[in-house]
């Protein structure tokens, strides 16, 4: 099977992304972003082609009812793996690392949105423990260029989804210190004071 990769994006990569996904104006809008550290554009490979993307936003949502609920929740956005390389896993690796990076900076909590008519999609973050947030739909607003390159918001009806993220803690476990093994733990950390 190919090798899927995942990291956070530099500008050597952008043209090359560009070139297979989204436009130029997107990624540099995104990247941009990550430089001011509001985000983190992820990028995925399989082998060595470009193969997927996906941004972490950690700003405060554009949308006044995510703002409402899910104030300082980052959101995942802008998932999308090239049409010819899907169901390789890349999408699930690019969700997957968006919520390591999450775990490691601290945050125990993510959202996303997802159209209402986007199966597909809802599958894999259904897959991957992803649940309504129990309030109304969402109009948001989509990242789309236009003629002139410029990055513009579109308005689309989604779903908003949830998960709760817990970290993996490496805990050694006594027959196999010897070996210096470990095996991993669940544990779910305090509720903020
Ligand atoms: C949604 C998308 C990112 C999935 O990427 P992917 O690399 O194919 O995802 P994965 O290979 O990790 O698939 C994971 C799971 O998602 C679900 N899934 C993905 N594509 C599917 C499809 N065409 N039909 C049914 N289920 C699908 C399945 O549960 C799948 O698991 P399985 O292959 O074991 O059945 C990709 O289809 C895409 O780019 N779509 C267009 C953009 C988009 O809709 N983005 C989401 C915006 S919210």
């Amino acid at each position: 099977m190919t090798e899927r990769s995942v990291r956070p994006a530099t500008s050597a990569d952008l043209e090359s992304f560009a070139k297979v996904l989204r436009d130029r104006a997107f990624f540099d809008d995104r990247h941009k972003r990550q430089l001011n550290k509001d985000g983190v554009l992820f990028l995925g490979w399989l082998g060595s082609r470009p193969a997927g993307v996906v941004y972490l936003w950690m700003e405060e949502a554009e949308e006044q009812p995510i703002r409402d609920h899910l104030p300082h929740v980052p959101l995942i956005m802008n998932l999308e793996v090239h049409k010819d390389l899907r169901r390789n896993g890349v999408g699930t690796a690019l969700v997957r690392e968006a919520e390591r990076h999450l775990l490691a900076k601290g945050h125990y909590r993510v959202a996303l949105a997802v159209r209402t008519d986007n199966h597909d999609a809802a599958r894999l973050y259904d897959d991957l423990g992803y649940r309504d947030w129990g309030h109304d739909k969402v109009t948001c607003l989509a990242a789309v260029t236009s003629p002139d390159g410029t990055v513009v918001s579109e308005k689309e009806v989604c779903h908003v989804l949830v998960k709760d993220l817990v970290p993996i803690t490496p805990v050694p476990r006594t027959e196999v210190d010897a070996d210096r093994r470990f095996t991993a733990v669940l544990t779910r950390p305090s509720p903020p004071a």
